[in-house]
Order: C-alpha cells, then structure tokens, then sequence
C-alpha cells in the first residue's frame, strides 16, 4: 500500500507505512499548509527544482530528520555546502534503487534556481514505494513525450500542476493528464495565492478519476 498526504501546493509525503519521502515540503510562507516543517517526519526527502515554492523548509526538515535528499545534482550540491551530506543526486533520464523501492527523474519544462543560483534541470519525479508508482509532474508545460512516461511507468497516480501562469492551466493540465493514463490524477499548485486561483472542477481528463485534495487529507493508492 501507498499512503498520500497533501501538504499544500506541491507538497506530499508518500508512506508505505515503513519508509516516509517528502516531496517538495514548502510549509513556511505557504497560506494553504496546516502543519509545521517541524511536523515532518521522514527518511527521504525528494525535490523537483530549487525555487522557494518547492524548497521551502527542505534544508531544515533534511537536518532534523538525517533525510537521504533525492534531487538535481547542483540542489544536492547545495545542501552539502549547508552541511548536508546524506544526499542521492540525479538527472533527468536517470532512476535511482532505493529502501523504499526506486525514484526516476522526468523531464520538466520550467526553470530552477534558488536565491539567484542555478539549481540544474527542473525534473518530474517518479516513485516507485509500497508497490505502487506516483508520477509528481514537478512545474511544467505540457509535452508530448508525457504519453511515453505514462507508457513506460504507468502510474497508479499522477500529481499534475493545474495553477497556470508558472505551469499549465486546467485545460492543458487536463491534455496532460490524458496522456499519461494514470488512474487517478490529483490538481496540485493552485489556490495558493490569488495568482494561481483556478476552478479544480474545470480539470477534467476523460478516462481519469479526478481527486481533489486539501492539505492533510490522504489518499491510498
Ligand atoms: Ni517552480
Ligand atoms: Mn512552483
């Protein structure tokens, strides 16, 4: 089994009631989060690019927890030189065995930095924990090759950007979602801030259950 909790924006942690990975835990500064980042418990912590929405708490939460960072070879590069050493870089293309199971990187179209430094490619995350597989889109435009992902991974769950402006909106969200097939797809950084306020009604893919989450609610996959 595969647990899913919403933290807000892009925020999860995913458990299979051994292991916990928190992806993207942005709880300071996020107005939708109903928890503190001294609230996160977890041995791995996964990131999909380096802006301030995504990073958030991660070096602190990395600390308190000794959490084995997953993220772009220059974001854990950043992390050593704040005195983090348990970090697993990758690259897009690139799948990595872990404890839990295994996390692929994916291609994103968006950029990636944080406080003004290049943070290496923005990524899509694919993870693979508890016998189910959650495909976390990161930020990103649409883009074709999102069928070949859903082909070769088939997730049980895609995470899917819906906020527009910095990343699709619902309609292509929606296209996105249709390419990739999952079982079920989750509309995630939107209704953040007024910038990204969206209708989740409006994200609609044919074929797709469609789970609408508020921070703290779960999901089993
Ligand atoms: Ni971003
Ligand atoms: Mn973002």
């Amino acid at each position: 089994m595969l647990e899913l909790t919403f933290l807000g924006h892009s925020g999860f942690l995913l458990s299979d009631r051994t292991q916990t990975l928190a992806i993207d835990p942005f709880l300071t500064g996020n107005p939708v989060a109903k928890r503190t980042a001294d609230e996160v418990e977890c041995g791995f912590l996964a990131l999909t690019h380096g802006h301030e929405d995504h990073m958030g708490d991660a070096v602190g939460i990395a600390k308190a927890n000794d959490a084995n960072v997953i993220a772009a070879f220059e974001i854990c590069n950043y992390f050593g030189e704040q005195g983090h050493e348990n970090t697993n870089p990758g690259n897009p293309g690139g799948k990595i065995d872990t404890d839990f199971g295994w996390i692929a990187f994916t291609q994103a179209f968006h950029s990636s930095s944080f406080e003004g430094r290049y943070m290496g490619m923005p990524c899509g995350l694919v993870v693979h924990m508890g016998g189910k597989t959650v495909y976390h889109m990161g930020d990103t435009a649409l883009f074709s090759d999102m069928a070949l992902i859903g082909e070769i991974y088939q997730p049980d769950v895609a995470l899917v950007p819906i906020g527009d402006r910095f990343t699709m909106g619902p309609e292509l969200a929606t296209r996105a979602a249709e390419l990739v097939k999952p079982k079920i797809a989750v509309p995630i950084h939107y209704d953040t801030w007024p910038g990204l306020s969206q209708d989740a009604a409006t994200f609609a893919p044919d074929g797709v259950e469609v789970r609408v989450m508020a921070a703290e609610d779960t999901l089993l996959a």
